[in-house]
């Protein structure tokens, strides 16, 4: 049976160290899209900054948690020297091994270039699958000059939607 879009939980975490970012819109329409209703929370690392450079912060704990709560995370960043960024990093670093119990995480990275397409792949879906999310799709990669028009967006939606079994006629 698909599960109930209004049912899900979507956290999203933005890994960008400039707020308020084209990745921050296009995770923020991805976890739309898939859930069928806006982020529940959306998680802007550059607002805990410093704090992550450190073990316990009340600040940092209360976001690990959000995303520890949430049935589905969409995890965000601008592709920075062929990876995702050091402020991500900071962020999946805080979770020990397997703690997020299989959740489901949608990668989403933007980027420059075509080069770097399989970023997401290849650097950050193994550090997410490490700290315990399952990934159950290929990761998107949207080009910054087109993140909202990308021919490749509809099509990675509806992969994304299936594979999650949600938006579908029961
Ligand atoms: C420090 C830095 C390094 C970057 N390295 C790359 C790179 O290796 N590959 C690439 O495709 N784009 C690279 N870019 C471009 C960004 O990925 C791209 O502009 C970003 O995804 C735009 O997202 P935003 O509007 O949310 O900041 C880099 C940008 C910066 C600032």
């Amino acid at each position: 049976m698909a599960a109930s879009e209004s049912a899900l939980d979507v956290v999203v975490v933005v890994g960008n160290p400039k707020p308020g970012s084209r990745t921050r819109q296009a995770a923020e329409l991805v976890a739309e899209r898939v859930a069928g209703h806006p982020a529940d929370e959306v998680i802007e690392l550059a607002d805990l900054g410093p704090r992550l450079l450190g073990w316990g912060d009340e600040e940092v704990g209360r976001a690990k948690a959000r995303a520890l709560a949430a049935d589905l995370v969409v995890v965000a960043s601008p592709t920075f020297k062929a990876t995702y960024t050091g402020l991500l990093k900071l962020f999946l670093e805080q979770f020990d091994a397997g703690e997020l119990a299989g959740t489901p995480a949608l990668p989403v990275m933007l980027g420059g270039s075509p080069a770097h397409q399989l970023a997401g792949e290849h650097t950050l879906k193994p550090v997410l699958v490490e700290i315990g999310f399952s990934c159950p799709t290929p990761s998107l990669y949207l080009l910054d000059s087109e993140w909202d028009t990308s021919p490749a967006l509809a099509p990675w939606l509806e992969q994304a939607k299936r594979t999650l079994g949600v938006g579908s006629q029961p």
